[in-house]
């Protein structure tokens, strides 16, 4: 496998961007090639069946453009699908769930942990399940909040409308005093500020794609898999593409908004071969 190999990252659609960014910053020098499945998205309401299908078609993608290493960026698709998938392949693959929860059970002081995420997400049971293998006696409390993501697509993240929503939801966050609070899904990072604003200084926020990125980093360091531009100095910026399942206008008008600068090399492909 090379170095210079590129990175694959890939998500339900443009939400993996906050992945992307993390990988970004971490990580300048990596080639990365990125899948946004915005033609079917979004998977957090959809089945494990569909998702399945769906996941695996997105790395068989990414298998097709030799990369060395698989990001699934979707808190939705690491839940239910990538752990049945990922021994089918010899490249590296990782999922957002494990280092969210890891980070959250070593963060926790009081021992409560609360999940939000998608339907699919939450339904799977994935984060709690990691929580507790890496600690049985925390308690974990997990919830829906599916308005969040057409609500940052749309941009609405700074609106009294998306507060009201937020404080609604996290109600019962609130009422079971949880001191660690997991954003199980790829657009949360982007509702960061209303979240702490309504959990409250005594609650840790966690990001799971940020932790996602450190652990890529440390798996590619042991792997000796580092692309060399980052020895050089000044480092060498690697080449980011993007890939779509149909037309490239809306991902890249939101794009914009979840990396805060333009992006263009965007390619249209047919999912549907793979
Ligand atoms: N990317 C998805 C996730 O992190 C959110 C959007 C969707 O439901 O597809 O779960």
């Amino acid at each position: 496998m090379s170095n210079e190999a590129p990175i694959g990252i890939f998500d339900s659609g443009v939400g993996g961007l906050t992945v992307a960014r993390e990988i970004f910053e971490l990580l300048p020098s990596e080639n990365v090639i990125y899948f946004g499945d915005v033609g079917r998205t979004p998977y957090g309401g959809r089945s494990k069946e569909i998702i399945k299908e769906f996941t695996r078609q997105d790395i068989a993608f990414l298998m097709e453009h030799k990369v060395k290493f698989i990001i699934c960026a979707c808190n939705s698709a690491s839940s239910v699908a990538l752990i049945d998938l990922k021994s089918d392949y010899e490249v590296e693959m990782i999922g957002v769930i494990e280092p969210g929860a890891k980070a959250a059970v070593e963060r926790t002081k009081n021992g409560r942990i609360g999940i939000i995420g998608t339907h699919a997400t939450v339904g799977s049971n994935a984060y709690a399940r990691c929580v507790h293998e890496l600690n049985p006696d925390l308690k974990v409390f997990s919830l829906a909040c599916p308005l969040f993501v057409p609500l940052v697509e749309e941009g609405y993240v700074d609106k009294e409308a998306t507060y009201l929503i937020a404080q609604d939801y996290l109600r019962t966050m609130k009422d079971v005093e949880i001191d660690t609070l997991v954003l199980g899904c790829t657009h949360y990072p982007l509702l960061k500020d209303v979240l702490a604003d309504i959990m409250g200084d005594s609650v840790t926020l966690i990001d799971s794609g940020e932790e996602t990125a450190r652990e890529v980093y440390r798996l590619l360091s042991k792997s000796e898999l580092i692309n060399p531009g980052m020895s050089q100095s000044p480092v060498l910026e690697g080449e980011h593409q993007y890939f779509v399942s149909d037309v490239p206008d809306k991902f890249a008008q939101v794009a914009t908004r979840f990396l805060g600068r333009m992006v263009d090399r965007i390619t249209r492909v047919d999912i549907s071969r793979y």
